[in-house]
C-alpha cells in the first residue's frame, strides 16, 4: 500500500508557516537556520525554530521546539497528537528530522508525515516509521 501524503494545500501551508518560523532561528554557532511547523489533530499549526546556546550541548531543535510549544499549549485538549511535520533549512539545504527529534515526532505521532527537502532537493513526504523504524516506547 502506498503511503499516506499530505494533500499539496496542506503541504505549502506548512511549509510556508516553518520557512517563516526558520526567520526566527537562533543559530549563531552553526549559522544553520531552522524552522518547523506541525499540524495537530485538532488542525491547529505550531511553528518553531532551532535554539542555540553557547554551551553547545543545550541546543534546541526546530522540530521539538514546536511541538513542546505545542504541548505546553494544551494542543488536541492536552493529548497531541501529529499528524503532519514540515522541517527545513532556511536556505535551501537538504534537511531532515535529527534522530532524536524522530523519537519525539514518533512519541506524539506515531503515524506522522513528514515534510523535509531531501537530499535530491526535492521536498518529500515520508511517515515517521520510515524514518525511525521500531521506534522506542516504554511499555506496549
Ligand atoms: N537542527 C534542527 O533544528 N533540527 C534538526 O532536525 C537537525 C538540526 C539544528 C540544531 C542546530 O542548531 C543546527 O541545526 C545544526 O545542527
Amino acid at each position: 500500500m502506498a503511503a499516506p501524503v499530505l494533500p499539496p494545500q496542506q503541504v505549502q501551508q506548512l511549509w510556508e508557516a516553518a520557512v517563516a518560523a526558520s526567520a526566527h532561528a537562533y543559530a549563531p554557532f552553526s549559522k544553520f537556520y531552522v524552522g518547523a511547523a506541525i499540524l495537530t489533530r485538532s488542525g491547529q499549526i505550531f511553528t518553531g525554530c532551532n535554539v542555540e546556546n553557547s554551551s553547545y550541548g543545550l541546543t534546541n531543535c526546530a522540530e521539538r521546539t514546536a511541538i513542546f510549544k505545542a504541548i505546553s499549549e494544551g494542543a488536541d485538549q492536552g493529548n497531541l497528537e501529529v499528524v503532519a511535520v514540515a522541517c527545513l533549512n532556511r536556505d535551501g539545504v537538504p534537511c531532515a528530522p535529527c534522530g532524536a527529534c524522530r523519537q519525539v515526532i514518533y512519541e506524539h505521532g506515531p503515524e506522522a508525515i513528514v515534510i523535509y527537502r531531501a537530499k535530491d532537493g526535492n521536498i518529500a513526504q515520508t511517515p515517521i516509521s520510515g524514518l525511525l523504524p521500531e521506534g522506542f516506547r516504554l511499555k506496549g
